[in-house]
C-alpha cells in the first residue's frame, strides 16, 4: 500500500497480485471475458484493504468446544454502490466478500462532448447508520464520482461513512474528489499519468464499460 504526498485522500493498493492482474487488463488484446474476470478478482483483493476499518462487534458463538464472543461485522451491514455501468464489473467482487451488504445503484454517464455527468438512475437504500462503499473502476475527471457522492450525502449519509473504490485514477479526478470531499478516502490500484484530450486516462485501459460488457462500436 502507498499514499501520495499530493493526495492524502488516496491509497494505492500495490499488492503484486493486483498489479499483475491490472497489467493484463491494460493490454489492448486481452479478451473481454478475461478483462471482466480480472476486474472481479482485483475487486476481491482490494476489498481486503477497502473494508479494513469497518466497525466490528462480537457475537456469542457456540463452537463445538465452548461458547465464545466471536468478532463479526457490526450491523447494519454496509451498502455497496456501483456507478453504472462500469461499476457493476467491480461491485460484484466486493459483494462476494461482503455478501450481507445491500446494493444501491447510481446511473450516470459522461456526455461525450462536455464530459459532464448525466444522471439516469439513483436508487439508494435507507442509510440507517450504514457505511457506504462507492465503486467505479475509472476515476477520470471525477465528475461521475462527485455526482455520486453528492447523491449519497444528499440521502443523509455522513462523509465519514463513505469510501470510494476505483481501479484506475487520473490525478485530475483524485484532485476533484479531494477538493469536493476531502474526508472521503479513495482506494485505487494505480494513479495513472493524466487525461488526454478526450478525457481518457493515460496510459489507462480504454473504455472499461465497453470492455466489461463487450459493447465495442
Ligand atoms: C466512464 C467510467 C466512469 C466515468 C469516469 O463511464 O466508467 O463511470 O466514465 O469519468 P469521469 O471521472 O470523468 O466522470 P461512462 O460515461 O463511459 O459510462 P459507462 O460506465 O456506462 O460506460
Amino acid at each position: 500500500m502507498n499514499t501520495h504526498p499530493d493526495f492524502p485522500n488516496l491509497t494505492i493498493v500495490e499488492h503484486p497480485l493486483v498489479q499483475h492482474k491490472l497489467s493484463i487488463m491494460r493490454q489492448k488484446d486481452t479478451p473481454d471475458h478475461v478483462f471482466r474476470q480480472l476486474l472481479d478478482e482485483i475487486a476481491q483483493l482490494m476489498a481486503f484493504v477497502v473494508t479494513q476499518n469497518l466497525p466490528m462487534t462480537t457475537r456469542k458463538t457456540l463452537t463445538p468446544i465452548e461458547e465464545m464472543d466471536a468478532p463479526v461485522l457490526q450491523e447494519p451491514y454496509p451498502v455497496i454502490v456501483p456507478i453504472l455501468r462500469a461499476g457493476l464489473g467491480m461491485s460484484a467482487g466486493l459483494h462476494k466478500m461482503i455478501p450481507e451488504a445491500s446494493v444501491g445503484h447510481i446511473g450516470v454517464y459522461r456526455d461525450e462532448t462536455t464530459y459532464k455527468p448525466v444522471e439516469y438512475l439513483v436508487r439508494l437504500p435507507d442509510p440507517k447508520g450504514r457505511d457506504f462503499i462507492l465503486v467505479d473502476p475509472m476515476l477520470a475527471t471525477g465528475g461521475s464520482a462527485t455526482f455520486a457522492l453528492d447523491a449519497i450525502t444528499k440521502k443523509g449519509v455522513p462523509v465519514e461513512k463513505i469510501r470510494f473504490m476505483t481501479l484506475l485514477a487520473a490525478p485530475e479526478g483524485v484532485k476533484a474528489v479531494r477538493d469536493a470531499y476531502p474526508d472521503v478516502p479513495v482506494f485505487t490500484a494505480s494513479l495513472d499519468n493524466y487525461l488526454n484530450e478526450n478525457a481518457f486516462i493515460v496510459p489507462g485501459l480504454g473504455d472499461a464499460g465497453d470492455r466489461i460488457f463487450g459493447t465495442h462500436e
